[in-house]
């Protein structure tokens, strides 16, 4: 008897809903498409333009001045970022002697987390509405590191000099840190992310400086004995 009146039931709603299109010429389905305020929020069907100014995150609260002081910082970590990275791999392609092979790799992880980095920087500036500049020009005359000789160079040399970038890289990631304390929290995230990383490579650095420093004493007393 129950099996009757499903069967029944199911028949009838099939009926209603034919009789549904047939009025409209469209499926269910279709018909609520049309309905006002259905996918978009226009009431004439046609899609609302997209302006980043209609965000709603954070950035839509943010007063024009603040963001243009935000990505100064992030443009100065950006430049800071990208001329750190070409220092790496010119001293990854001119490292030579008796440590070469391992610092040629950690000077080559050193440039890939630069590139890595570089681009998060940029992203967020754009994603503030100041466009990010990573051209040569930019970074030669902005970035306040000096360069690095050119030609081949001792490995102990490398260490001394990529150490000692490190250590200026990281006093300036710092300041700026502290800068965007009060100013933005997803960008000093960023910056904190940096400086992990920072922190790392300037250990793994120095720790061949000390262990370079105790086998140059050790010789030293050898010698003298
Ligand atoms: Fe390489």
């Amino acid at each position: 008897m129950k099996a009757r009146f499903l069967t029944y039931g199911l028949l009838l709603g099939g009926l209603l809903l034919l009789s549904a299109q047939a009025q409209t010429g469209q499926t269910p389905a279709k018909q609520a498409e049309n309905q006002p305020g259905h996918g978009d929020k226009s009431t004439h069907g046609v899609a609302a333009e997209v302006k980043l100014s209609d965000y709603g995150g954070s950035e839509a609260l943010r007063s024009d001045e603040d963001r243009e002081e935000i990505a100064g910082i992030l443009q100065a970590q950006l430049t800071e970022t990208v001329h750190l990275g070409m220092i790496a791999k010119q001293l990854h392609w001119t490292v030579t002697g008796p440590h070469f092979y391992g610092l040629h790799e950690q000077l080559d992880d050193v440039a890939d987390f630069s590139r890595e980095y570089s681009d998060m920087l940029a992203e967020r500036m754009a994603a503030l509405e100041v466009a990010p500049n990573g051209s040569p020009e930019k970074i030669v005359d902005n970035c306040p590191v000096e360069p690095v000789p050119t030609g081949f160079l001792d490995d102990d040399r490398v260490v001394q000099m990529i150490s000692s970038k490190l250590k200026g890289y990281s006093e300036r990631l710092n300041e700026r840190i502290e800068r965007l304390n009060d100013l933005d929290l997803t960008s000093q995230d960023i910056l904190l992310g940096l400086h992990h990383k920072v922190d790392k490579y300037y250990w793994q650095f120095g720790v061949q400086l000390e262990n370079r420093r105790e086998l140059a004493q050790q010789r030293d007393q050898k010698d003298r004995k």
